[in-house]
């Protein structure tokens, strides 16, 4: 996505997606949270990115397997990876960790903590069958089973932070 400028529309709700690597969870989310903004026809008020806690992938396309995988979903993932950086605080409304430790990462960042309260899990958000799970859990070294339960987890959790942000709104 195009970089967000500071002073944007205060209409528009930014959301950032984090994981370790951004380059098979958070790229994911944005993409199935872009998918449920678009069907909702909320295209115009979000805007949406993902970040990784680490550089290891800066500059990389998302994981082969989840673009496969989110494909057979007809989701398309058009993330570039970058390293979440100290301004992402304020160029966002909210910042979506995808486990604990991307979520210790990110408020190890916030010395002054006073972003604290903009940093939430992505499972903070699950419901139903998927209730149980307290992280996105990481797919990179395992099989295909585990970029479909990402995605399934991350289709379940990203539904209920839209309906939470759209209530929440007006
Ligand atoms: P992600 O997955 O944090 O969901 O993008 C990973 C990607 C790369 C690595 C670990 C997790 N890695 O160690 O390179």
């Amino acid at each position: 996505m195009a970089p967000i400028e500071v002073g944007e529309s205060s209409i528009m709700t930014k959301v950032l997606f984090v994981c370790l690597g951004n380059i098979c969870r958070s790229p994911a989310a944005e993409a199935v949270m872009q998918m449920i903004v678009e069907k909702a026809q909320a295209k115009d008020r979000y805007r949406l990115d993902s970040a990784g806690t680490s550089a290891y992938h800066a500059g990389e396309p998302a994981d082969k397997r989840m673009i496969a995988r989110a494909a057979h979903r007809k989701i398309h993932i058009p993330s570039i990876a970058r390293q979440f950086v100290y301004k992402d605080f304020e160029r966002f409304d909210l910042i979506v960790a995808m486990d604990e430790s991307n979520y210790d990462n990110i408020l190890d960042l916030d010395e002054e903590q006073q972003f604290h309260s903009k940093v939430v899990m992505m499972t903070d958000y699950s419901s139903g069958k998927f209730s149980h799970y307290n992280s996105v859990p990481d797919p990179y070294y395992g099989g295909s089973e585990g970029f479909d339960l990402v995605l399934d987890l991350l289709v379940n959790c990203c539904q209920n932070l839209f309906n939470h942000l759209e209530q929440n709104k007006r």
